[in-house]
């Protein structure tokens, strides 16, 4: 079965078969008949925005497409959001700034499903979906067993979480637990959302105009394949991000508790790769750490683009770029 569809790079890949299941019985049943003990036989799939495909995914891919959501109170103002894991995550950001809710606004236009959201912690705008998620429920793959991991066994860090260490390949997840509250206000510390918003702006204006600004910089993956940032942002330590400052005094840095984090865009645009096309892959006219792919390309060419855009990255300032999203197939 074709996985084209299922990826927002749009490359061209095929899997033993594709099981689309929206309950729990069905996924049990599913993983009773095809997983048990057997998970590397057994992929799980989100949207496929931070997937580079291979042509050849041997294995039978699972999406949990559960869309139900519903919230508990917890006291006056905050509620729990119950979210299953099929609900595209922008339609949640939508649904809950207009009603109100605070907490993820700052994550307006985010390509993919909520159950896919805590596997690389998605991020943007100075607010990462870990500083709201309460729990993450999932099934393992391997048993059967369903299982609620709270926050604090997640081990979320900067597009990381332990579903990319531990469990990676192991569970599907099912549900997201978010904790919103009705009170709060803008998040306008990282970079030019403080000139978009102002104090009393409401969570849906917030997240428009992160939606604003995102739509500017990055390419939609229904018009342009792509998996958005295809790097991480490097952390180095802060003596040398200081000598980094005094040669380029422009160079766009942050603090973090980790050390200095570097913006990959601005290394690899340096390096004068923006805008560049190699066939039918090529690097974003308007943003250097998105690699796109404009149709009939093959997954090879991107992957040796990267290369080469890591090589010269490292050489001019020796800096390892690391991939953002996960390689899989073969
Ligand atoms: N920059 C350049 N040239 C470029 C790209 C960026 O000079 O070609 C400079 C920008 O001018 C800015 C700095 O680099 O000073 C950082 O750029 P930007 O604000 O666009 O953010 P980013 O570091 O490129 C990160 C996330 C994005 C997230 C934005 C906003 C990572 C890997 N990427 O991008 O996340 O939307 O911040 O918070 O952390 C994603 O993960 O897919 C993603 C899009």
């Amino acid at each position: 079965v074709s996985l084209k569809s299922c990826n927002t790079l749009g490359f061209e890949a095929s899997a033993r078969a594709l099981a689309e299941v929206d309950s729990l019985c069905a996924l049990h049943r599913l993983l009773k008949v095809n997983g048990h003990g057997r998970h590397r036989h057994i992929m799980a799939l989100g949207g496929g925005s931070n997937v580079v495909m291979k042509p050849c995914i041997d294995a039978l891919v699972v999406r949990y497409t559960g869309q139900r959501i519903w919230q508990e109170a917890i006291n006056a103002t905050e509620s729990l959001w119950h979210v299953e894991a099929g609900v595209n995550w922008h339609a949640l950001v939508d649904q809950t700034t207009a009603a109100g809710w605070w907490g993820i606004e700052n994550l307006a236009l985010i390509p993919g499903s909520t159950g896919a959201a805590p596997i690389q912690n998605i991020g943007a705008y100075g607010c990462d979906i870990s500083d709201v998620i309460e729990s993450v429920h999932v099934m393992h793959i391997d048993d059967g067993r369903y299982e609620i991991i709270e926050r604090s066994r997640c081990d979320f860090g900067y597009r990381h979480s332990i579903f990319k260490t531990t469990l990676a390949g192991r569970v599907i997840v099912i549900r997201v637990v978010l904790r919103l509250d009705l009170k709060g206000r803008p998040r306008t510390g990282y970079g030019d959302l403080a000139r978009h918003v102002t104090d009393t702006s409401s969570p849906a204006e917030v997240a428009a105009a992160v939606a604003a600004i995102r739509r500017e910089k990055l390419p939609d993956p229904a018009v342009l394949g792509n998996a958005g940032s295809f790097f991480k942002n490097p952390v180095v330590p802060t003596e040398r991000a200081e000598r980094f400052l005094s040669q380029w005094p422009d160079m766009p840095v942050w603090k973090t508790a980790q050390g200095t984090k570097l913006a990959a865009g601005w290394l690899i645009d340096q390096c004068g790769w923006k805008g560049v096309r190699d066939q039918n892959v090529g690097v974003h006219r308007h943003q250097a750490l998105v690699l796109v792919h404009y149709g009939g390309g093959s997954v090879n060419d991107l992957l040796a683009l990267a290369e080469r855009i890591q090589h010269s990255v490292e050489a001019r300032f020796g800096v390892t770029l690391e991939m953002e999203p996960g390689v899989i197939g073969q």
